[in-house]
């Protein structure tokens, strides 16, 4: 179906949705998603991505270089459903152990005018057990699906290794890929578990387990972070061999109220802190970065390339442009491989200086 009638659909969709409280709308249409997981291929066409915008990363084959990130399907009910979107991967969770309620409602603030979220949502979710029976059961149309690990709030920051190590045992096997989220701002003393000391506990604790059963391991981190506390994270992935890192979680605005702001707002320092990191990894190829925070259009992406990156990841400018930003982005790679006359986004960034960008 054309371009126009999805984005006209997600339109009428959005007029009503944003007359309603986010996350009961968010809530209601993972539910509705989850039912119809066939919708997407009837309202926006085929997404048979085949191999021409693949890249292999960090141990996976990623068949477009955008993904879905963490909390958007936190409890893994649409996979089936995005698969079929125009992304390259799936974040589901976070998910902690045992199931949680999350905070307080209201939790989760459009700030229309800037297209931007704020939310404290504080890791609500279904838990590791129903989690994991909804990924066996899905089917992920050759997307790479990743699963966003934490802690629970009532486990004590010295035992974070402990949930850390039972999400990854439990996770393993039916995921492509797994990430440590110490970065949301929404559980107590998490963010302080970016310090050097804890980030070893942890990774230390993980040891035996990637021995174990290998599987991609990236570490997620939050864009508030000085210069000093940025490089110290580079190194510890350094360190402990991970894939790689993800950058940015939320940032805290205080004057906008508690939370984590995520969108246009957030874009700006989602990019530096992106940059340095880029920076930070030139010398060392094997570790990779997964960009998030504030991604809304393919200029985002190609600006992340020439930087080096290679891989991205949208929640907010999902929310506020629909598919249709997928869809752009998706027709913004393939105008750039004509104009480079090239056969795949693999071959073409292989001699990223010599593109002729859009
Ligand atoms: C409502 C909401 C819930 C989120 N939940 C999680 C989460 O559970 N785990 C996580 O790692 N990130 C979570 N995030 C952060 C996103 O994955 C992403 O890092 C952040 O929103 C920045 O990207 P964006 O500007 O494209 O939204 C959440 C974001 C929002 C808006």
């Amino acid at each position: 179906m054309s371009n126009f009638i999805s984005q006209a659909s997600y339109k009428l969709f959005k007029t009503a949705a944003f007359q309603l409280d986010p996350e009961f709308v968010h809530e209601h249409s993972m539910g509705f998603l989850s039912k119809f997981p066939g919708l997407s291929s009837k309202i926006f066409g085929e997404n048979d991505l085949g191999t021409r915008y693949t890249l292999n990363i960090g141990g996976n084959s990623w068949p477009f270089p955008i993904g879905l990130a963490a909390g958007l399907d936190k409890n893994a009910m649409a996979i089936d459903f995005f698969s079929k979107l125009p992304l390259g991967s799936v974040e589901v969770g976070t998910v902690t152990p045992k199931p949680q309620a999350g905070n307080d409602k209201p939790r989760l603030f459009r700030i229309v005018e800037e297209e931007s979220l704020r939310n404290r949502m504080g890791f609500n979710n279904d838990g590791a057990d129903v989690l994991l029976e909804r990924i066996k059961r899905s089917q992920k149309n050759g997307r790479v699906l990743g699963v966003n690990l934490g802690k629970n709030k009532t486990t004590p920051a010295d035992k974070a290794c402990d949930d850390y190590a039972t999400l990854y045992k439990k996770f393993a096997s039916d995921c492509d890929y797994l990430v440590i989220n110490v970065s949301s701002p929404n559980t107590p003393g998490l963010r302080d578990l970016q310090g050097e000391e804890e980030m070893d506990r942890i990774f230390d604790a993980l040891a035996p387990l990637r021995t174990e059963k290998p599987r991609p391991l990236y570490l997620k981190i939050a864009p508030d972070l000085s210069d000093e506390g940025i490089l110290s994270l580079v190194e510890i992935s350094k360190k402990h061999n991970l894939t790689g890192l993800i950058a940015t979680n939320t940032t805290i605005m205080e004057e906008r109220g508690p939370g984590g702001v995520s969108g246009k707002l957030l874009a700006q320092k989602g990019r530096e802190v992106r940059f340095k990191i880029l920076e930070a990894l030139k010398e060392t190829p094997d570790i990779d970065l997964i960009g998030v925070g504030g991604v809304s259009s393919s200029q985002d992406l190609f600006d992340f390339w020439k930087a080096g990156g290679n891989l991205m990841q949208v929640y907010s400018a999902f929310i506020f442009q629909g598919p249709a930003l997928l869809q752009g982005i998706f027709q913004d790679v393939e105008k750039l491989l004509q104009r480079n006359d090239s056969d795949s986004l693999s071959q073409l960034l292989e001699n990223r200086d010599k593109i002729d960008w859009l």
